[in-house]
Parts: structure tokens; C-alpha cells; sequence
């Protein structure tokens, strides 16, 4: 369907030719001003001087011409020169009752579908997951779900981390509890274990200890490095711990996604990559794009438009050892392969900006992509504490992700407990539903790049521009629904009306601007312009049922044209919400 605004500039199109004025100008927006009027046209300020004309004078005609438009309601030329447009209450519901019929809701795709892989999540296997984790899972997730609603072929990507030197530090710290176990005897010939010698509790805990020994034990630490080296040169020892790792690993992993609504279509990562490595490279240097500087092989990157310089992308080191970026080059050459697609997406902290460039610049030159692969780097923000500071425990740590959850899971449940009608069970697992959507609102309403403070209580408060206030709102509508249902209504017989008061047209003002929204939040990969939407069309709700009395209406055509109303705001708002990775719960 097109937008209204196009549909507008369509019918101010034709007045300003019949006027004998260039179509050009009579490109229509959303008002700036709601009080005055609710979409503008400023076309003829600009017009004025082309025709050389008074601009009130332009609009005067414009207007004129518009006045027996079915369309507008009102229209009206003010000075200097604007046009101010209301819509007619038939345009409205014919717009709206065409969007209720469609299964996006008057979206409709222009391009031709793309095949796109979003990789998010980035866990560090055999590493817990912690907040900073969190925002490249959530924003990822949405940005996944709106490229998928917009037509394409998406394919989300974990990217482990599971080739560093994490599992160098694992095996030999293994080796100091455990020498007995097999992988530690040299002689050893027989097969590998299928049980992992470790839980993951063990394992959770035995990283961190190993890591903290390296900084003070050198000796551990070169150990630690060689341990690396031989699993990256296939060492089986090596190999069927660093099998067992993965899997404990995964399992965890796969639990704590599922926790927060995220899944992946591919659960691969750097190691996946890394027999791709000898012939890139090689490739590259055969090619004359890789070149040797202080016996490392490194890619220049530098354009002549950069305003700054940029270093070079380090393809080996002079140990010989690939490092992050290979990494990611040697990646892009798999899913080359395997997928071809037309776009890619990283999500991961903005700090990694430089990274991805020098990946993105090196993998065209080098060919790995076609040269212009469409490539975005989505840099997020610091999740930061109230004291402006990334986000610590109370102790100072890292916070892990499981125990944030908790604590908001908590922070609802707590608020939720006055006048709670349900049974102890669904409360549990309502404030679950509802902690989630206070977190992930809260990252997703703010701009990805910027830094913003997690607070607990503005999250989980049940007003403003929150999950809960939008969930809320949800499930109000929902029990309206369902209290009109149990009086013998059918809701799926009803029809959208014309609006009857100020405050349903403002709520159906609010709606028919979702195919455009959704167009900008998918165009610019944003989708705190979904939460913008979301906290207007609530907003706008909350209004409408204050003012109107909806199931004491008696006027049954009246009452029905509310609740289709209803009906269509509910499936937006859960559109929305879907679209953001969020669930809404039947009760709160
Ligand atoms: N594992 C990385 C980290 O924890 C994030 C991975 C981002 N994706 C990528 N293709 N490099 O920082």
C-alpha cells in the first residue's frame, strides 16, 4: 500500500499541475505542528520564486482547487505559504480498513528480496555471557526480525569467539587440577572420552581462575600459548578438549539465548573459518594486495579521501599466528561460498568501528566480496550504570547476563504484587514476560550508537516510555476484546467507522503511519523508531479510552466501529513488539 503521505502528495500533485504549477513542489509531510494541523505542504514558499509569485498566492490556488477533495477535511493556505491538511474521516477509515486486511499492515516491499546475514550475539565460548553481550543479542534480534518482515532472505549468525586464546588457558589450567585424565598422557593412543571431564560450572569458573593465574604466573601464560598453537595445528588432545569445551559451552549458551527470545540460524564461529585461512592469504599476497612490513602481512587501507589515517589491517603476525580480522576475512570467504549474500549486518560494540573497516576495505580490495558488497557495521553504545560508568555489580565485577535477568525478573514481580489476581505460577512467569520487555525496550527505545544508563526503575515502571507501560497497554486492549467477546460481540464481524471524537482520530493518526515508520526504521537499521511509533500509538490509546466510553456505548454500529479499532491497534502494537523481540503476555 503506499503511505499517506504519498497518497497525499499524489492528490496536492495534481492540484498544483491543474494550477499550472511544477508537481515538484508538492511533496507532502507529517505536521510539525499537531495543533494546527496534521500533514503540511510548504511546496509553495519554494514555488514562489520559480513563478516569481507571492507564496500565499500559490497556496490560496492550491487550496482552492482542493477544496471539494474528498480526501481532506480541511484545507487551508496560511500565510506566508503554507498549506495545512486535515484528512476527510472517510479517507481515514478506508486507509485504515485496507490496512486490517493486510497481513503487514500496509507495508509492502519495493525492492526485490535479498538474501542478508546479521551477525549478532558474539558470545566468547567457555566465557560467561555479560552485559556487554546483551545489547549485540537484543539489537540484533530486531534488526534480524525487521529485515525478515521486510521481504528478505535473513540468515542470523552467532559468531562465536571460540578460537582464541580462551582454550589455550582452559587445557592447561585442566592439566594443573586434572593431570591424570588422558588428554595429558603423551603416550596416550586409545580414543578420547565422549563425556566432557568438566560441567559447565566447572567450566564457568575454571576461565576466569586460569586467566587471572596467567597475568601472574608467565610461565602459565606461555604454556597457555603453546596449548593455542597446538590446537590451531590440530594437536587431538588438544582437539577433544576444545570438543568438549564446545559443547558444554554451547548448550549453556543455547540456554541463555533461548532466555532472551534470541535465536540464530547458525551457530558457527571463528573456528569455522579457519581453514579458509593459508589460501586467502596466500591469495592475497600472490595478488600484490597483502604485503610482508616487520615480517607480519598486513593490507593497506588507507583512501585518499580519509581525513585521518588509518593503519594497516594485520593479516598474520611475524609468529606466523591469524588473528581477529583473518578471522573475519576468512569468514566472509566461507559464507561467500556458502551463501552469497546480498548484504551483511555486524552488530558489536561501537569500540570495534576501526575493525570492521579495515575488514570491510580489505575484503574488497582482496576480492573476498564483490567490490560493492553492501557491508554495515551497526557500532553499539556502552550500556553504562546510573553513575554514568559501564555497568559493574555491586562489588564492582562484570555483571553477568543471567543474574540482570533475575534482578528484573524480581524488580517486576515485586511491583506487580499489589493487587495481583493470578495464581503465583503465571505471576512467575508474567513478570518473566514483562522483565524481558523492560530490558530489551529499554536498550532498543534509545539510538543503538549512543551510551545509555540501565535503570532498573525507570525500566520496570509501569508508565512512560517503557516495555511495561507498552505491554500494558497490550493487554488492556486484549481484556476490552475479551469482555465484548463474553457478551455475545464478534469482535472478526466488526468494522473500522469514522472516528467520532478528537482523540479516536488522533489514535487512528497515529496508526496509519506505520508502513512509513516501519520503511525508515528498516532503511536505517533503527529500531528505536519502532519504540517511538509504539509509545505514540499507546499514547494515543490511552487517550481514546479515556475519552470514549467503548462497551457501554449502546449504539451497536458505534461499538463495533471502536472495537475494530481496538482490534487493529492491538495487532500493530504486536507487530511492533514481535518485530522488537518482544512477547506480550493475556494478563498483567
Ligand atoms: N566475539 C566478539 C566480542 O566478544 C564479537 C564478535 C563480533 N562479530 C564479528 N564478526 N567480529 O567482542
Amino acid at each position: 500500500m503506499k503511505t499517506v503521505v504519498e497518497l497525499l502528495t499524489d492528490e496536492l500533485k495534481k492540484a498544483f499541475a491543474e494550477c499550472g504549477y511544477d508537481e515538484q513542489y508538492a511533496k507532502v509531510t507529517v505536521s510539525n505542528r499537531p495543533d494546527l494541523c496534521e500533514y503540511q505542504c510548504n511546496g509553495a514558499m519554494a514555488a514562489a520564486k520559480a513563478y516569481k509569485k507571492a507564496p500565499f498566492m500559490i497556496a490560496d490556488d492550491v487550496a482552492a482547487k482542493l477544496a471539494g477533495s474528498e480526501v481532506f477535511e480541511k484545507v487551508e493556505s496560511v500565510k506566508p505559504g503554507f498549506i495545512n491538511l486535515s484528512l476527510g474521516g472517510e479517507f481515514l477509515k478506508n486507509y485504515l480498513a485496507d490496512m486490517a486486511k493486510d497481513d503487514k499492515y500496509g507495508y509492502s516491499n519495493a525492492g526485490k528480496e535479498k538474501t542478508v546475514i546479521v551477525d549478532y550475539g558474539g558470545a566468547n565460548a567457555a566465557k560467561p555471557l555479560h552485559v556487554g553481550h546483551l545489547r549485540s543479542a537484543v539489537i540484533g534480534e530486531s534488526i534480524k526480525r525487521i529485515q525478515r518482515f521486510a521481504g528478505n532472505k535473513v540468515i542470523g549468525d552467532v559468531h562465536l569467539g571460540d578460537w582464541g586464546l580462551q582454550m589455550g588457558l582452559i587445557i592447561e589450567e585442566l592439566r594443573d587440577r586434572k593431570p591424570e585424565l588422558v588428554y595429558f598422557d603423551e603416550n596416550y593412543k586409545g580414543e578420547y572420552p565422549k563425556e566432557a571431564p568438566f560441567t559447565i560450572s566447572e567450566l564457568e569458573e575454571i576461565y576466569p581462575a586460569a586467566s587471572a593465574k596467567s597475568k601472574e604466573d608467565p610461565a602459565f601464560m606461555e604454556r597457555a600459548h603453546l596449548a593455542t598453537a597446538k590446537l590451531q595445528n590440530g594437536d587431538p588432545a588438544c582437539t577433544a578438549i576444545w570438543n568438549h569445551i564446545m559443547a558444554v559451552s554451547k548448550a549453556d549458551l543455547k540456554k541463555n539465548y533461548d532466555n532472551l527470545d534470541v535465536t540464530f540460524d547458525l551457530w558457527k564461529g571463528e573456528s569455522d573459518a579457519q581453514p579458509y585461512i593459508p589460501d586467502m592469504i596466500q591469495k592475497m599476497i600472490d595478488d600484490g594486495i597483502a604485503h610482508e612490513s616487520q615480517g607480519a602481512i598486513v593490507v593497506d587501507i588507507q583512501e585518499e579521501t580519509d581525513t585521518k589515517e588509518l593503519p594497516p589491517c594485520i593479516v598474520r603476525k611475524s609468529d606466523g599466528a591469524a588473528l581477529y580480522a583473518t578471522s573475519d576475512l576468512a569468514t566472509l570467504v566461507e559464507r561467500e561460498k556458502l551463501y552469497s549474500p546480498d548484504a551483511y549486518i555486524y552488530l558489536a560494540d561501537k569500540r570495534q568501528e576501526l575493525h570492521f573497516t579495515q575488514v570491510f576495505r580489505t575484503a574488497k580490495k582482496a576480492g573476498i566480496v564483490p567490490q560493492d558488497a553492501d557491508m554495515t557495521f551497526l557500532g553499539f553504545g556502552t550500556m553504562n550504570g546510573k553513575d554514568g560508568k559501564p555497568f559493574k555489580t555491586r562489588s564492582g565485577g562484570v555483571m553477568r547476563l543471567q543474574y540482570l535477568i533475575e534482578d528484573i525478573d524480581k524488580a517486576v514481580y515485586e511491583k506487580s504484587s499489589e493487587n495481583r489476581s493470578m495464581s503465583e505460577e503465571e505471576a512467575k512467569n508474567t513478570a518473566k514476560i514483562v522483565g524481558l520487555a523492560a530490558l530489551k525496550y529499554g536498550d532498543l527505545s534509545n539510538q543503538a550508537s549512543k551510551d545509555y544508563v540501565f535503570d532498573i526503575d525507570r525500566f520496570t515502571s509501569f508508565e512512560g516510555n517503557t516495555g511495561p507501560y507498552i505491554l500494558y497497554t497490550v493487554v488492556r486492549i486484549k481484556s476490552i476484546f475479551n469482555k465484548y467477546a463474553e457478551n455475545g460481540g464478534r469482535p472478526e464481524e466488526c468494522s473500522i467507522d469514522t472516528a467520532k471524537n478528537a482523540s479516536e482520530k488522533k489514535l487512528m493518526l497515529s496508526l496509519v503511519k506505520f508502513n512509513e515508520v516501519f520503511e525508515s526504521a528498516y532503511k536505517d537499521n533503527a529500531p528505536h523508531k519502532l519504540c517511538q511509533f509504539i509509545y505514540e500509538v499507546a499514547d494515543a490509546f490511552g487517550g481514546f479510552y479515556h475519552d470514549t466510553m467503548i462497551l457501554a456505548e449502546t449504539d451497536e454500529k458505534k461499538k463495533q466501529g471502536y472495537i475494530a479499532l481496538l482490534g487493529l491497534t492491538r495487532n500493530v502494537l504486536e507487530c511492533c513488539l514481535d518485530l522488537l523481540g518482544i512477547r506480550t503476555p493475556e494478563r498483567m
